[in-house]
């Protein structure tokens, strides 16, 4: 039987299938636990009377919190990943097929979206104001891979994929039907086309997200970057009854954006928590402390030698603190420290994770939250294999132990 929490994290990864509709599957958990949402745009009621537990979406970003005053344990996730994202005139064709164009985001495994039935999610923008969520969870689009008969190279070259030719989706035949994505989303929302100005609408693997393995010791599932870190810190905000949480949408992008994590964001909804003055916010900051939930690449068997051989990191073995000396990670020996103790109090092993010195690093959330707040910030995430592709794998045992981590941190 696998474990609850493992098919719990099942349903939210399904539920979730772009940013918006994260923040969505986010904000209905917090609701129904009592958690009150306001609006940016609104008063909230005046110096220090911000609701004692809310939370304030901005597009596919969320913050919530429970206990208003600071200083703050803070865990932050993302909420977006690499995938295939829809033009704004994406009616195309040829040979008889019809087609939608789409353009990729984020460092996007290409060859994983070939050969999978794929559906639509989004939201879309609507002439009166409107951004209704759009959610198709049929097989509309496919991206069949190219016959081995016409690709002989394939055997010594590898599977060679531009990202302008060769992975646009096929969703019909006939001649190419121009305004034909209007009338579908039109379909879809019960309006007209013509209340259709633009949208932001992306593509996903519609295979349900899996517990599987021998004795069900794996999870395979889309987007467990970065979904299963923002289920734990949510279940982990829960659990600790105090804390912050921020999920941020385009991470994946370098969250240079209106709500990614170096947006004003986080440092006005705490601002605002303090509820009076400036100085009184800045004290606050100055004790407070983030970890960065991102997953953590587990050491793949078939390719053991592209790991740092000192540093492996096992699946099932618990929750990673990653480092770079070169703050690709924000983890530094202080914030580590807070993040193992946390580990420690909740009964969790922890791993440790370094990049070889001979090939670049990635980086996460965590270096621009240390820079935009001047907070510490630990980097951590549970491991997992296939980061960046349609499907990706991890072990059912770190599911428990990473929300369990995450809540003795936001304890404190
Ligand atoms: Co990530």
């Amino acid at each position: 039987m696998p474990a609850v929490t493992a098919t719990d994290l099942c349903a939210f990864i399904d539920a979730s299938p772009s940013p918006f509709h994260a923040v969505a599957t986010a904000a209905a958990r917090l609701d129904a636990a009592g958690f009150e949402g306001v609006d940016e745009t609104d008063d909230w009621g005046g110096a220090g009377s911000a609701p004692a537990r809310g939370y304030v979406v901005r597009d596919g970003s969320i913050v919530a919190w429970s206990g208003a005053a600071g200083p703050w344990r803070v865990a932050g996730a993302h909420t977006d990943s690499p995938n295939l994202r829809v033009r704004p005139r994406p009616d195309t064709g040829r040979a008889g097929a019809r087609q939608l164009g789409i353009e990729p985001y984020g460092g996007v495994l290409l060859n994983s979206w070939l050969g999978r039935d794929l559906g639509l999610s989004g939201r879309v923008a609507l002439r009166d104001g409107s951004l209704p969520l759009v959610l198709v969870d049929r097989p509309v689009l496919h991206i069949p891979q190219l016959a081995i008969h016409l690709d002989r190279e394939i055997g010594s070259a590898g599977l060679q994929l531009n990202p302008q030719q060769h992975l646009t989706p096929l969703w019909g035949t006939g001649p190419v039907d121009r305004g034909g994505f209007t009338r579908f989303l039109a379909d879809e929302l019960g309006g007209s086309p013509a209340d259709i100005v633009a949208w932001d609408v992306m593509i996903h693997d519609l295979t349900p997200s899996t517990v599987g393995g021998r004795d069900g010791e794996l999870l395979a599932a889309p987007r467990i970057d970065n979904l299963c870190s923002a289920w734990a810190a949510i279940g982990a905000l829960l659990d600790a009854g105090s804390g912050v949480v921020a999920l941020w949408d385009h991470e994946e992008i370098g969250s240079e954006t209106n709500r990614g994590a170096g947006s004003s964001l986080l440092g006005t909804v705490l601002e605002r928590l303090t509820g009076g003055d400036r100085g009184s916010y800045q004290r606050a900051l100055a004790g407070s402390v983030c970890a960065s939930a991102d997953m953590a690449h587990a050491t793949h068997p078939n390719y053991a030698e592209r790991h740092e051989p000192d540093h492996w990191i096992a699946l099932g073995g618990g929750p990673v603190i990653k480092t770079n000396v070169n703050q690709r990670y924000a983890t530094d020996a202080r914030s580590a420290a807070l993040f193992a103790a946390a580990c420690e109090r909740a009964g969790v092993a922890h791993q440790w994770y370094a990049h070889r010195a001979d090939l670049p690093c990635g980086s996460t959330i965590g270096p621009v939250t240390a820079a935009s707040l001047g907070i510490p910030v630990v980097d951590v995430g549970a491991p997992m294999l296939a980061m960046h592709s349609a499907r990706e794998l991890m072990a059912t045992a770190d599911v428990d132990p990473y929300r369990a981590a995450l809540a003795s941190f936001l304890r404190g």
